[in-house]
């Protein structure tokens, strides 16, 4: 059976759950897509670790420094745009992202639950108070070991705001995120692989408390049961088609 458009139209809580591949159309690698240049040669967990960075945090920096241009230079997609513009369709959506680039936001979308951090916020590495001043990210340099920049009150190392393999997710965002899959009626889960755990549990449990599941994916995803459904296809395609099956032209 394949998914009715009807029930986005009829949605009172729809919860939209993003993965890597929301950003992909805009120039973002995914991250089950092989580190290129440089970074082909390290494995994601040495490079996104308190260890590998603690190892090397020039190679660390270097790397993140690589992405915050990536992300700085890049412009949200048709997706992006498309969640932005539900928020004005149906009576109440909680935007939760597994992202760390801030294209939700450009894209205007409000309150994005950020359950792995942020790349444009930083903190200390050593006294993990927030940094008082950003860096403006530099030109794309892919490759390129860069010293971390230093914390102006303890001179400990700046680290970026994201949750690293090993570390917990913010407790208070996590439970926000558990609470609106447990309430909503409608769950889109976007460009994600769902091997990432805890929030691999957030389509599962809108499933498990009676919500409808659609995954948007490049990949066939498997689906079980009666409410649970896939469509195959790049997200900044499959959404705004869907927009105007379930909204009519104009949406
Ligand atoms: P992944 O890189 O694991 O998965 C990306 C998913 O997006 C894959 O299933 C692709 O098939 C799909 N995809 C690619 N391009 C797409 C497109 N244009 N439209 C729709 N789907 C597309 O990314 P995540 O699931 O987000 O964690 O990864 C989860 C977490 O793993 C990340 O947040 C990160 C990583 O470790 C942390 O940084 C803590």
């Amino acid at each position: 059976m394949s998914f009715d458009p009807s029930l986005l139209a009829k949605a009172r809580h729809l919860v939209v759950f993003t993965g890597a591949g929301i950003s992909a159309e805009s120039g973002i690698p995914t991250f089950r897509d092989r580190l290129s240049g440089l970074w082909e040669r390290y494995e994601a967990s040495e490079l996104a670790s308190a260890e590998g960075f603690r190892r090397d945090p020039a190679l660390v920096w270097g790397w993140y420094e690589w992405r915050r241009t990536l992300v700085h230079h890049a412009q949200p997609n048709p997706g992006h745009q498309a969640i932005a513009r539900l928020a004005a369709l149906v009576p109440k959506l909680t935007l939760i992202t597994q992202n760390v680039d801030d294209l939700h936001e450009r894209a205007g979308s409000r309150e994005a639950l950020h359950l792995h951090g942020r790349l444009d916020a930083l903190r200390c590495f050593a006294c993990t108070r927030p940094a008082l001043e950003i860096p403006k990210p530099d030109e794309p340099n892919e490759g390129r070991r860069v010293e971390p920049p230093r914390c102006t009150r303890c001179n400990g190392k700046l680290r970026p705001s994201v949750v690293w393999f090993g570390e917990q997710l913010p407790g208070d965002v996590l439970r926000a995120a558990f609470t609106a899959a447990e309430e909503c009626d409608l769950l889109l889960s976007i460009g994600t692989s769902g091997v990432v755990e805890p929030a691999a549990r957030i389509p599962r449990l809108a499933l498990a408390a009676g919500a409808t599941v659609l995954h948007l994916n490049t990949q066939p995803v498997a689906v079980q049961g009666e409410r649970e459904f896939a469509l195959a296809g790049p997200a900044g395609e499959l959404l705004p088609a869907l927009l105007r099956q379930a909204f009519g032209a104009d949406a």
